[in-house]
């Protein structure tokens, strides 16, 4: 018997008020549904993920690529609707099915295990999560009737007066048989006040035709939490943010002033690390021992080795190898690699290049599309000139070569192993080892030139 997930992802997002579909909108720079589906691949129990995908699908498609299936969901008639037009990759009908929505992304792995179990061991068949909210504004209410038993789920929108006092609301996760779902989303029907299959119908549906229905209780409200608009997006980033940040803590991370610290959840930080205030780690990075990151630093898909010192920077799709400085004000990108003890100072940019041991570019550089060897000197202003306007090329820099301060180097060049080059040189050419390149030129010395040249000045102005 198989067992599928399916997620609603079809939605616009009215509500969001802007162009990303709302399921592609990002928590701590993941897009929130990559965090569903990331969680149910983690339960290990769901055989076949199932996302319904219709306003702008091409985007979630984009984010999630073929870790899922795809259902198309024209145009957007509702939940019920959007789950129905699943139907035909449900191929085990003996199974069951766990439905969420895809904007509930605090959503966890234990809550989908838990509630699969509650409904295997009470022989349900069918399960609905439920929660208790301080403010239900915006859920279904859950209506029990005398004996406690789950009756109906009823739209914020429709429910009564007192309806609307129900704090106990629907977290839009169900676990259901597939045969029971597909013939009761049958029955649905869109009489009611938005004109929409409400998926919810099918709670009433399955009473009337005495099926076994029951509920999980979630004791984390907050996991189910909603994102219709900006503000609960913001609400709920802040949590996650709290909780990841919580875990590092408690493992040997020390953040300074933390609410100003952004870590996505699948960075791995190691312990014995200091995150200075105004810095975000992102993607898959990884922070070796030791490291000391920000203040106001910017990393994402980036590897820091042990002891790094990183200030006032970004790295973006790099490696920084250990006990080496970066920063202030360095921009590391594209798949610079950064060797051992290397010394990245102010104002310098690395893209696409790696360096060997013991190298420094210290004040303002640019080295681009380049490979430079270990205990290289980069002078202040030195530049790899790597772009004619229409193609890249190659700058290739031996061990223990000096290169001034404002040097351009031209590529296609290679600068062979112990040379050094004097300060100001435009080099068009390689540099054979061990030799002195200059190329500027020479310089001029007119003496009492301004004296001179004053005492013309004065007698044509008389
Ligand atoms: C829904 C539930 C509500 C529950 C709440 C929990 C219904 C009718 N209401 O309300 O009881 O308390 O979730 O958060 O089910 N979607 C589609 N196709 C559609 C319509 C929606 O794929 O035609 C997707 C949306 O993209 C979204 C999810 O389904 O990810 C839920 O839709 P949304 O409009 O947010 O439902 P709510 O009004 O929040
Ligand atoms: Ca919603």
């Amino acid at each position: 018997m198989k067992k599928y997930a399916i997620i609603l992802a079809a939605g616009k997002g009215t509500r969001m008020k802007t162009e990303l579909p709302k399921c592609a909108y990002p928590l701590l720079r993941k897009p929130m549904i990559a965090y569903i589906v990331e969680n149910i691949h983690h339960t290990h129990i769901i055989d076949d993920i199932i996302v319904v995908v219709g306003h702008k699908a091409q985007v979630i498609k984009d984010i999630l690529g073929d870790t899922v299936k795809y259902a198309f969901q024209e145009e957007q008639l509702g939940t019920g609707h959007a789950v129905m037009v699943a139907e035909p990759l449900v191929t085990d009908l003996d199974g069951a099915s766990v439905i969420l929505p895809g904007d509930m992304p605090l959503v966890d792995t234990a809550t989908i295990e838990k509630a699969f179990q509650e409904h295997k061991d009470r022989r349900h068949d069918l399960t609905l999560v439920t929660t208790k909210v301080d403010d239900p504004t915006g859920y279904g209410r859950i209506v029990r009737n005398e004996s406690g038993y789950l009756e109906e789920i009823v739209e914020h929108h429709e429910a009564s007066y007192s309806q609307q006092t129900i704090n106990e609301i629907n977290t839009g996760i169900y676990i259901v048989d597939n045969h029971l779902l597909f013939a009761a989303l049958k029955q649905i029907n869109n009489n009611n006040l938005k004109k929409e299959y409400y998926l919810t119908d099918i709670i009433k549906i399955c009473k009337e035709s005495n099926h076994v229905i029951g509920t999980y209780f979630l004791k984390e409200a907050y996991r189910a939490m909603g994102v219709n608009d900006l503000y609960a997006l913001s609400i709920a980033e802040a949590r996650l943010r709290l909780n990841i940040n919580r875990e590092l803590m408690l493992r040997g991370v020390a953040m300074i002033n933390p609410e100003t610290i952004t870590i996505g959840d699948n960075v791995q930080i190691e312990e014995n690390v200091t995150i200075h205030p105004n810095t975000y780690i992102t993607g898959n990075s990884v922070i070796k021992k030791g490291a000391q990151i920000g203040p106001n630093t910017e990393i994402h898909e980036s590897k820091i080795g042990e002891r790094v010192i990183c200030r006032h920077s970004l790295v973006y799709n790099s490696i920084i190898h250990e006990d080496t400085t970066v920063g202030p004000f360095a921009h590391l990108r594209d798949g610079a690699e950064i060797g051992p003890k290397n010394r990245i100072g102010n104002f310098v940019e690395v893209k696409k290049s790696s360096t060997g041991f013991n190298t420094k570019a210290s004040h303002l550089a640019y080295i681009g599309d380049a490979t430079i060897g270990k205990n290289v000197n980069f002078g202040c202003g030195a530049i790899t000139v790597n772009y004619d306007g229409k193609h890249k090329y190659q700058t290739i820099v031996g061990d223990d070569v000096f290169i001034g301060c404002n040097v351009n180097m031209i590529a296609p060049i290679e600068i062979e192993e112990g040379s050094l080059i004097a300060a100001g040189s435009t080099l068009t050419q390689n540099v054979p080892k061990n030799s002195l390149a200059i190329a500027r030129a020479y310089q001029v010395n007119k003496e009492n030139y301004i004296k001179l040249h004053r005492s013309k000045e004065k007698k044509e102005n008389e």
